[in-house]
C-alpha cells in the first residue's frame, strides 16, 4: 500500500465523485447485481470494458483473457458464461477483440514465447483455417487486423456452441451473441455483423462461413 498510495487516493476520489451524484449508489449496488451484458474481451490494458461502452459498475459482467479466446475446456471462462447466462440472465454476450492485439500478433509471428504459445495455439488454428484468405493480404498490418476479426468471429461461434448457450436457446431464453472489434487508435467499436440469436442462426451462419 505504501508504494501504491496514489491508487488508494484515486479510489477515494472516484468513490466520492460517484456518491456526490448518486448518494445511494454503492448501497444499492451492494444488495444485488443485474447486468444485462456479458463482455468477453482481451486483457490488454488499452481495452477497458466498462469505459468503452460507457457503463457503470453493476452494468457489465466481464471476462478477459489474452486475445479474448473462448476454449471449450477453459472452466474459468465457462464458469463466467454459465453464471452470466443461467443466474444473471444476461440478454447479450459480446465478444470484443481489438485491432493490433499482441496475442494475435504473437500467434501470427509463430515465435516461441513459452507457456502462452499453448494458449495462442488456438489462434494459430484459426489462421490455418483461413490461411488462403489471410495469405492473400500482403500488408502485414491489414493481415493482423483481419486475423483479429476472424478470431472474434470464431470465438462467437465457440460461445454459441457451449452447452450453456445451446441449453439456454433450447429452453427459449432470449440470448444474443455479438462479435465486435475495438480500435485502440480511435477508441471506436466496429460491429463485425455477427449477431446470433438462436441455434439455427448459429448453424446457418457458421456453416456458410466455413464453405
Ligand atoms: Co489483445
Amino acid at each position: 500500500m505504501r508504494r501504491l498510495k496514489s491508487l488508494f487516493d484515486n479510489n477515494r476520489r472516484w468513490a466520492e465523485k460517484i456518491k456526490q451524484s448518486h448518494p445511494e449508489f454503492f448501497q444499492e449496488l451492494s444488495k444485488q447485481q443485474s447486468p444485462k451484458y456479458l463482455w468477453i474481451g482481451c486483457s490488454d490494458s488499452r481495452v477497458p470494458a466498462n469505459e468503452i461502452v460507457g457503463l457503470l459498475p453493476g452494468e457489465l459482467f466481464v471476462h478477459r483473457n489474452v486475445a479474448n479466446v473462448v476454449v471449450h475446456t477453459d472452466f474459468n471462462c465457462l464458469s463466467v458464461i454459465e453464471y452470466a447466462v443461467d443466474v444473471l440472465g444476461v440478454r447479450d454476450v459480446i465478444v470484443c477483440g481489438h485491432y493490433g492485439c499482441g496475442g494475435v500478433r504473437a500467434a501470427l509471428a509463430n515465435s516461441q514465447l513459452g507457456l502462452i504459445d499453448n494458449w495462442l495455439r488456438h489462434i494459430r488454428d484459426i489462421y490455418k483455417k483461413h490461411q488462403a484468405q489471410l495469405d492473400a493480404i500482403k500488408d502485414d498490418q491489414m493481415k493482423l487486423d483481419r486475423l483479429c476479426e476472424l478470431n472474434v468471429i470464431e470465438q462467437v461461434n465457440n460461445v454459441c456452441n457451449t452447452t450453456i448457450v445451446q441449453k439456454a436457446w433450447s429452453r427459449g431464453q432470449e440470448l444474443s451473441v455479438h462479435g465486435w472489434a475495438y480500435s485502440i487508435e480511435d477508441g471506436l467499436l466496429k460491429d463485425l455483423n455477427v449477431c446470433i440469436t438462436n441455434a439455427d442462426e448459429a448453424l446457418a451462419i457458421f456453416e456458410k462461413r466455413a464453405e
